[in-house]
């Protein structure tokens, strides 16, 4: 997850000849980004490079990404008839270069490739507040008191996250990950009552395509057991929940995908070792995705992400097959 961002060299440079939609609407550029992470750091898998609110913009939403900040939306959703800006996203109409994008990757790549979207409570958090919310305050407000228009709204999120991750897979990506990063603002009840249908839409429109589904939010502890009836077969989790609870609140039949703190990447290594070590040895030796708990820190020494890719792949079925470190 933005394991292609601003923390790698090659990344920068593009960045500075183009803006971040125009790397996602240029296959070669998408491409290449998208390549680097890979041999830079040999990673398992490479992930789409692209953004969750990039087939809104595909549709017409005016929506800019403010470096820094994120998304920012032109004019909010505030009710009934601003739904109607949200209309069906068509990717081989609206966003072909999503698809040429996913082709040209899979005849380069010899890992697989991993497509994404927003899930429909992060996307309908941007729409309501107008860009990133520390509270979310509105978009809980509008879920509440306006649950018919909430609704309306979370279908229309749904069926374009399905139509674009139907359009990756189509395209051939291995895999598919929903972002819901921010749904871990609501309680249990509520994410069952207002996000859960929409999630299940999703996962089991996806069914058919034989394809591993990832399912990601952060601050999920509370929502895990509601996460796991979801339907995805992988449900990631950030840092704050160790990964054997993680396993006990998800039960059986559901891999886990995460969880090193991203801010442990800033640390000395021997603190590195130790914390990928204990993420390892609590998710035990098998259903385990290694990852971060969410995104690379722009400020990461990329070999410090290089030396975890290559603990991690000499960690084998609970052995230790690193030599010991050197004081
Ligand atoms: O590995 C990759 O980089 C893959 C591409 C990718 C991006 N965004 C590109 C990007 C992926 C998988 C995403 C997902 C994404 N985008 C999520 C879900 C995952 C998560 O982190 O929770 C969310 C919530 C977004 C929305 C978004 N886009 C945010 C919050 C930001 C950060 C704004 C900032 O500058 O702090 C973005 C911008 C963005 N999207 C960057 C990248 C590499 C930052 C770099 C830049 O502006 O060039």
């Amino acid at each position: 997850m933005r394991q292609a961002g601003r923390s790698l060299p090659g990344y920068r440079e593009v960045r500075k000849r183009a803006s971040l939609f125009e790397i996602c609407r240029s296959p070669q550029l998408a491409a290449e980004v998208t390549l680097e992470p890979v041999e830079l750091l040999g990673v398992d898998a490479a992930i789409l490079f692209s953004d969750i609110v990039l087939p809104l913009a595909a549709i017409g939403v005016g929506v800019e990404i403010v470096p820094g900040v994120g998304p920012v939306i032109d004019s909010p959703i505030r009710d009934a008839r601003d739904l109607e800006r949200l209309r069906p996203f068509e990717p081989a109409q609206d966003a072909p270069y999503l698809a040429d994008a996913v082709r040209l990757l899979v005849s380069q790549l010899d890992v697989p490739l991993i497509g994404f979207a927003g899930g429909p409570f992060t996307l309908a958090s941007y729409l309501i507040e107008g860009g990133p919310s520390k509270t979310h305050a509105r978009t809980r407000a509008l879920m509440y008191g306006e649950p018919l228009l909430w609704r309306r709204l979370l279908d229309r999120l749904a069926d374009i996250a399905l139509a674009s991750l139907r359009a990756q897979a189509l395209a051939g990506a291995s895999a598919l990950q929903l972002f819901e990063s921010w749904a871990g603002v609501l309680d249990p009840g509520s994410y069952r009552t207002f996000v859960l249908p929409a999630a299940r839409r999703i996962f089991d429109g996806l069914a058919d395509l034989g394809v591993p589904r990832v399912h990601f939010g952060v601050g999920t502890g509370e929502l895990l057991e509601s996460m796991a009836v979801a339907g995805a077969d992988v449900v990631g989790v950030d840092w704050r929940v160790p990964m054997d609870a993680a396993r006990a609140r998800l039960g059986r039949g559901v891999a886990v995908q995460g969880n090193l703190d991203p801010a442990a990447c800033l640390a000395p290594w021997d603190v590195v070792r130790e914390r990928v070590l204990a993420v390892l040895a609590q998710a035990g030796p098998t259903g385990h995705v290694f990852n971060l708990g969410h995104g690379v820190l722009p400020e990461t020494n990329p070999d410090t992400l290089r030396r975890i890719v290559e603990l991690v792949h000499g960690h084998r079925g609970g052995e230790r097959a690193e030599p010991p470190v050197r004081s």
